[in-house]
């Protein structure tokens, strides 16, 4: 399946014998072109650093992302490329890059035929095709869980183990072979228990469905949450004690859904429902709030605060828009990107629900330090959304979410960066205790390095810069593990 060609000294690298320019060519979308095309090289490196890394930056960061290896067959869409994983892997203060393939089922079934064998979700869903009429290209997301680094799809389905440091895919987890559910990406884990919340959602009954997986990998709890119709759902929430669902009017047109065919629809007549649920309760006990109409593809955290959960995250009113700023908000596709950070808090006893705008700055692809999640935290770490017709980010906030008060840094001109993970320092005392860490992308040279900010001083930018040898195209979401959880990696069953 790969060809082998020798790289530069220092460098290793894997060839795939697929023609990256054919892919651009066949299938025309801004999606595939400069800073976002696919690469068909896997290499590992030893990187050059610029600046100090520091030793209490200890683990693996990885990124996931679309990198379609086949020319698309019919009209593309920037969610259908296959998963491709970068990594950094930090280690007594140096700094090793890999990336590979998420090797899929379907890959490898179109590795077989020497072709792309699905269509993507611009057109019209072959339900005829093994295993749904969408590839599963695990390119979604990614959570490390119960000693395994786990690669997710946005759309629900299998998902694919992957080992650390090395990439390599173990195969398809199915936690013991108690998951009856695909799953999709976000999945929330609680740093403390240890426990997994997930969801899954479908065209058909039950709409969306909700487990609990064990802190050593297996399902403890499963139950349906009942939903009016089919969502198009991308994220949930958690606190200590509740799971929280969003339902959001954002869904495929009902009627042409009846005669097969897929066409997203809006209805901004229709409130935004919350549906909050004890983390190991069954779906009729769960309390629905609305809110204003409106999308959210990615929360930050929520928390109990007395008898009020607080949720935060990235508010967009209307997600399929029409309006002439094309060149200066972003699209994909159809999907109009104009997010801003969000407050809301529902009251448990009274049924009351209040919101509140934080910031007029376009963000998305936020992180907060997950070894806080569902507690109540201060500190947002937040990509900012480039005036361009594409999804790019020219820097990213640190934003106080009780204020909505931020502090910015700019990467500077035509240069892109991604999802900001945040690193804890090893020993670290308080919340922002740690490293902010993205890979960034020039725009025409194609240059990339990963830089390496100190989250306590956001406005002095990086404290190292580490280049890597080969483009990062423009990806999806990224995870820290620390060296802690890499020790107790599990690469069994
Ligand atoms: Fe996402």
């Amino acid at each position: 399946m790969l060809r082998c060609r020798s790289g530069p000294p220092g460098i290793s690298k894997r060839k795939w014998g697929i023609g990256m320019t054919a892919i651009a060519e066949t299938a025309a979308s801004a999606y595939l072109e400069g800073v976002f095309a696919p690469i068909n090289t896997e290499i590992d490196a030893e990187c050059t650093v610029t600046g100090e890394l520091p030793n209490d930056l200890a683990g693996v960061f990885v990124r996931n992302g679309s990198n379609p290896m086949f020319p698309p067959k019919g009209r593309y869409h920037w969610f259908d490329g296959d998963g491709m994983l970068h990594a950094l892997h930090f280690e007594n203060g140096r700094a090793t890059y890999r990336n590979r393939c998420v090797r899929t089922q379907a890959l490898a079934a179109e590795c077989a035929a020497g072709e792309a064998l699905w269509t993507g979700i611009n057109e019209r869903p072959d339900f005829s095709q093994p295993g749904g009429p969408f590839k599963d290209t695990a390119n979604t997301d990614l959570v490390f869980h119960a000693g395994r680094l786990l690669a997710l799809w946005w759309l629900g389905g299998p998902c694919y183990q992957v080992a650390l440091p090395s990439l390599e895919t173990v195969g398809e987890y199915d936690f013991g072979g108690t998951l009856s559910t695909g799953l999709t990406a976000h999945p929330k884990l609680d740093p403390e228990t240890g426990e997994l919340m997930v969801f899954d959602y479908s065209v058909l009954p039950p709409y969306l469905t909700y487990s609990v997986m064990s802190a050593d990998g297996r399902m403890v709890h499963h139950t349906d949450i009942d939903l009016p119709g089919p969502r198009l759902l991308h994220d949930l929430a958690i606190t200590e004690r509740h799971t929280i669902f969003l339902d959001f009017p954002l869904m495929w047109d009902p009627e042409l859904l009846a005669r097969g065919k897929t066409k997203v629809t809006f209805r901004d007549d229709i409130p935004a429902r919350f549906g909050i649920l004890g983390r190991h309760a069954e779906g009729e006990a769960i309390k629905w709030f609305e809110a204003e109409s409106c999308y959210m593809y990615h929360t930050i955290n929520a928390w109990e605060s007395g008898d009020e959960v607080v949720l935060v995250g990235c508010r967009i009113e209307n997600p399929l828009a029409d309006r002439p700023d094309h060149e200066t908000v972003p699209r994909i596709d159809v999907l109009r990107l104009e997010p801003y950070l969000h407050e809301w808090r529902f009251n448990l006893v009274t049924g009351a629900v209040r919101e509140r705008a934080l910031d007029d700055v376009m963000t998305e692809f936020p992180r907060m330090n997950n070894a806080r999640l569902g507690r109540p935290t201060r500190y947002a770490y937040s990509p900012r959304i480039a005036e361009q017709p594409t999804l790019l980010f020219d820097g990213f906030v640190k934003y106080d979410t009780e204020s909505g008060a931020g502090t910015s840094y700019g990467y500077g001109d035509r240069r892109f960066g991604g999802e900001t993970v945040f690193a804890p320092r090893v020993g670290a005392t308080t919340e922002d205790d740690g490293y902010v860490l993205t890979f960034v992308t020039e725009a025409g040279t194609g240059a990339s390095e990963a830089i390496v900010v100190d989250a306590q001083r956001v406005e002095d930018g990086p404290i190292a810069r580490i280049e890597i040898p080969q483009r990062v195209p423009i990806g999806y979401h990224a995870w820290w593990v620390g060296a802690a959880d890499l020790d107790a990696q599990r690469l069994t069953p």
